[in-house]
């Protein structure tokens, strides 16, 4: 089986969920914690052996790319005041030299045109596509645990990351069909958009967390819109399907939806509560705060 080597993070879209934190700033960039979701992100990617990270933006996005960047004069200023552990801090987050690509998607036409615009970056390999507006909280990291499974299925297979909602949230996501179980994973035997209760295939959602075969950049290249007049990656995937298997990961770990307002609340509590240096000091505010409400 062919290694995993890169990873996509489509950063394009525009956050109305939102505004007005994202007008100008995008979601993305919003801190868990003290460091940015994609920031989280690129770290379950690299945790995993991504060696290559690959990003789609859109306009308003280059504080992402500065963000991967050195800092020179933010570093000489911490050098001069003897700022060795923030230094080593800043160090840390930094993939290496080269290890970056930023390409552009000029406008919002959907998911699958979003990875689409990576085409020429990914090349004729498989790869690794990550939602940056999802969080797993889980060690070892949600992707880590895909490429798991990935290696001991039969190639080419495609790796899709699931997991269970309630029946009344059912209608929200993208939602599987189960099939036959083979070790960790599981045949998906079909994707539903956003189905009513009653006609959905099972409780288990994609999601924001896929292993995929190349073929499916030459699916979408076709450029077929769907739901929303968007360009649809689950579209391209149910057409993916009927060429190559497609299956299903329940990976270990609790997701938080950060384009959401409760999904980012809950992910900085939680985040914040698995943090030894905050977390003593931030129980006793959160406690209060119940106690008070
Ligand atoms: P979302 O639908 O969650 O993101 O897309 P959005 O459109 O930014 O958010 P809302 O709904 O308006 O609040 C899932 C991921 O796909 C990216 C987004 O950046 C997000 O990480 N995306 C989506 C693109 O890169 N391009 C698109 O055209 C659409």
């Amino acid at each position: 089986m062919k290694r995993i080597r890169k990873a996509i993070f489509p950063v394009a879209g525009l956050g109305t969920r939102f505004l007005p934190a994202t007008k100008a700033m995008p979601k993305e960039m919003l801190p868990v914690v003290d460091r940015p979701v994609i920031q989280h992100v690129v770290d379950e990617a690299r945790e995993a052996g991504i060696e290559h990270f690959i990003f789609v933006t859109g306009r308003n996005k280059s504080v992402i790319e500065d963000h991967f960047d050195r800092q020179v004069e933010l570093e000489d200023t911490l050098r001069e005041r003897g700022k060795t552990l923030e230094i080593d801090l800043l160090e840390r987050d930094l993939p290496g030299p080269g290890a970056t690509s930023f390409t552009r998607q000029q406008s919002p036409l959907g998911l699958g045109h979003a990875v689409w615009c990576a085409r020429e970056l990914v090349g004729r390999e498989p790869f690794a596509l990550l939602l940056p507006d999802v969080l797993v909280q889980h060690n070892p990291g949600c992707l880590a645990q895909m490429i798991e499974a990935y290696g001991a299925l039969k190639p080419p297979a495609n790796v899709v990351a699931v997991e269970e909602v309630p029946p009344e949230r059912i209608h929200m996501y993208g939602v599987v069909g189960v099939g036959k179980t083979s070790g960790k994973t599981f045949a998906i035997t079909e994707m539903v958009e956003k189905p009513k209760r009653e006609a959905a295939p099972s409780n288990l959602i994609i999601t924001g967390r896929y292993l995929l075969q190349p073929e499916i950049l030459d699916i979408l290249a076709d450029q077929q819109t769907g739901s929303g007049g968007e360009i649809q990656l689950t579209d391209a995937l149910i057409r993916l399907a009927k060429t190559q298997p497609i299956h299903g990961l329940k990976f270990s770990g609790r997701s938080f939806d950060c384009g959401s307002k409760v999904g980012f609340l809950a992910a900085n509590v939680a985040y914040a509560l698995a943090r030894a240096d905050i977390a003593p000091a931030f129980r006793a505010e959160v406690k209060h705060l119940l106690d008070e409400s």
